[in-house]
């Protein structure tokens, strides 16, 4: 089969893709073929392996042949012995390593069905990103009806799908993004839009009950002018260098036990029950998944390189061929090395 995989950290050209063996499903296992991925920052982030100390521990713990992609969207192939949610032939999405080939397998703790309602490019949109946006709001951040919320990063992967999820929880929303994306963080709901290139949310005088960063790029002592007096800022995201986002976090950890403001940071965790809740709030219409670019298989290197650049308007997804129901592109074009 056909996978994206790099042998050494470094920039998107040190993926490639390659004919490799087909996986066969361990006993708890499900082999699903891929119909649509999408791409995270997690993916950029573990192919540039980070400062040197990063990358000798990653390049000694974990194997040779890195397989990039997590969020995955497919049809069953074939399942092993123990499991019993799933048969060859379901439509599912989830979280799996090496999303970016023909091919992958995954534990079916890490799967759910996929609603007959969503294309398998939405539902590989979900994982990673609505999670974040979910678990950051509703349970990081104490999310309210009538709450005053306001997204830093609105335009991105997590940052469309909490705007639409924060405003089905019946808050009031304000996107923070650039000029650029404005108009499409407000089709999607924002009650108010800042564009950062002309104001800065930190410095104009407005407070709200949470907000959920997904940039990391103001200081907390800056975040929290931003904050009513019991408000809560959850850190979702940070910084594209590892060691500007440690400042960012110390920052908060020193001045958290001085102020009645909560500095909250947090990695989302995979919930089938909350993978569940998306693709239902999808299929109902309630959110739907704002997709920017789409990608074949032999493109994941300028996919990945896009969306490293930090502007992407919504999600970046990689597209297996017509299965995908809204795709324009034929099938995957990779060539073999
Ligand atoms: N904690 C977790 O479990 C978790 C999970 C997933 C992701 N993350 C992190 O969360 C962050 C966001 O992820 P993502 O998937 O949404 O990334 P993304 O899709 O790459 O989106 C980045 C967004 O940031 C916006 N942006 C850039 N500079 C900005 C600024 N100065 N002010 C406001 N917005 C700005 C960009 O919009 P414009 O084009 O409008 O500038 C872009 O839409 C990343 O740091 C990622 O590593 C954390």
């Amino acid at each position: 089969m056909k996978a994206m995989v790099y042998y050494r950290h470094g920039s998107p050209d040190v993926l490639k893709c390659e004919e490799i063996e087909k996986p066969t499903p361990a006993d708890d296992e499900v082999l699903i073929r891929v119909r649509a991925a999408s791409v995270n920052p997690l993916d950029w982030r573990l192919m540039r392996g980070g400062p040197r100390i990063i990358r000798v521990l990653l390049t000694l713990l974990t194997p040779k042949i890195k397989r990039p992609g997590v969020d995955v969207a497919g049809e069953v192939e074939a399942v092993g012995k123990n499991v019993t949610q799933f048969k060859p032939g379901d439509a599912v999405f989830g979280v799996c390593k090496g999303a970016f080939a023909e091919y992958a397998c995954t534990p079916e703790s890490k799967l759910v069905i996929k609603p007959a309602g969503l294309t398998f490019e939405q539902a590989a949109s979900i994982p990673v990103a609505a999670l974040t946006a979910l678990q950051g709001l509703r349970d990081k951040g104490q999310m309210k009806p009538g709450h005053e919320v306001l997204i830093n990063g609105a335009a991105g992967g997590v940052g469309t799908f909490a705007v639409q999820i924060a405003k089905w929880f019946g808050a009031d929303v304000t996107g923070v993004c650039s000029t650029r994306n404005g108009e499409m963080v407000q089709s999607i709901g924002a009650d108010r839009v800042i564009d950062y290139t002309r104001e800065d949310f930190t410095q104009n005088g407005q407070r709200y009950d949470l907000i959920l960063d997904c940039v990391g790029n103001h200081p907390a002592s800056a975040c929290r002018r931003a904050l009513s007096r019991n408000g809560i800022c959850v850190m979702a995201g940070g910084p594209k260098q590892v060691r500007t986002m440690l400042v960012r976090v110390l920052q908060a950890l020193v001045l958290s036990p001085f102020v009645s403001q909560k500095f909250v940071m947090f990695i989302a965790k995979l919930s089938k029950e909350d993978l569940s809740m998306v693709g239902e709030l999808i299929a109902t219409g309630k959110v739907t998944p704002v997709i920017d670019r789409r990608y074949s298989l032999s493109e994941v290197p300028q996919a990945v390189g896009y969306l490293e650049q930090g502007h992407a308007g919504g999600k970046v997804v990689i597209t297996f061929g017509a299965e995908s129901q809204d795709v324009a592109q034929p099938h995957s074009r990779c060539s073999v090395a």
